[in-house]
């Protein structure tokens, strides 16, 4: 258990001690052996310093997931996101956690022309933010870039299922693998990616028989969203998950309701203020006599 020392010229809260090492793609590998996890990864969003710093020691890895696109930007989608939106956020969240792996969403655009040109993000993602892995979403169309990427030193996190920079060609967020043809092609898209190397799997949206055949039959750890318990982990939305949204897709559990108790506060201030009851002299500087 570490206590927080303040850096007063960032205002950020440093561990002491500082943990030693960084949980490392290798070990989350690891985690799984013989098809078996015997302890289930953790996984949350995270899109900013202060909230990689609170959910760090909790976590096993930080993703700073392009889901930003809709959470922090409201934009309609994850498809406009940029290279400079992941590689800003990406760099906040590293500069706010120690412990936990932190994976960054290659936003849609970056990675689908060619290997290569994939290199070329993942690279400069991890140059700009510290990043220790890139996700990217595809099955089997991506593993000859995941094969690549891992052969030069880059771990991948692979994403099959529900892709959502594929929303313009699936044609909406609902549950994939309904029919047997797409539950087949989301278990091949599951094995190519495993055998390109990557050293985890998230499956989201799927009808659970899919994730626990997908959890069984590949390698590397799978870790679920709107899949299955079955699988070797979990990872959500941290704002969903915190109740940040009136709705929310039928999988997130809310652990609490901050979407009302923000309200409540800043309502609170907003009467104190008309009132003249804030700020009183406790938070008013005055002159020493
Ligand atoms: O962008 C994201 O947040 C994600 C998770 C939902 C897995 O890809």
């Amino acid at each position: 258990m570490s206590t927080f020392t303040m850096d007063t010229s960032t205002s950020r809260a440093t561990p002491v001690p500082v943990p030693g090492k960084r949980t490392t793609a290798p070990s989350i590998r690891a985690r799984k052996s013989n098809g078996k996890t015997e302890q289930p990864i953790v996984m949350l969003t995270a899109y900013t310093m202060r909230m990689a710093q609170l959910l760090d020691p909790h976590c096993d890895m930080l993703l700073v997931g392009d889901s930003l696109g809709q959470v922090i930007y409201g934009l309609p989608s994850t498809i406009p996101v940029t290279m400079e939106m992941m590689c800003a956020h990406g760099g906040a969240v590293v500069r706010g956690s120690w412990h936990a792996l932190v994976a960054v969403d290659m936003p849609f655009g970056s990675y689908e022309g060619s290997p290569e040109e994939a290199f070329a993000s993942a690279s400069r993602i991890m140059k700009e933010t510290g990043c220790a892995a890139v996700k990217l979403e595809g099955g089997e169309a991506m593993a000859p870039t995941i094969d690549f990427l891992t052969r030069r030193g880059i771990p991948v996190i692979g994403h099959v299922g529900l892709t959502p920079q594929a929303v313009n060609v699936l044609g909406g967020y609902g549950a994939r693998g309904r029919e047997q043809n797409e539950a087949e092609k989301i278990l091949r898209d599951a094995k190519a990616v495993d055998e390109a190397g990557a050293f985890c799997i998230v499956v989201e949206g799927v009808m659970e028989k899919i994730a626990t055949d997908v959890a069984r039959s590949v390698s590397a750890p799978v870790i679920g969203i709107g899949a299955s318990a079955e699988c070797d982990g979990q990872v959500l939305v941290i704002d969903d998950m915190l109740g940040m949204f009136e709705r929310t897709p039928r999988f997130v559990k809310r652990y609490d309701d901050l979407a009302a108790r923000i309200g409540e506060a800043a309502r609170s201030y907003a009467e104190e203020v008309r009132a003249r009851s804030f700020p009183t002299p406790d938070q008013t500087y005055q002159a020493k006599s």
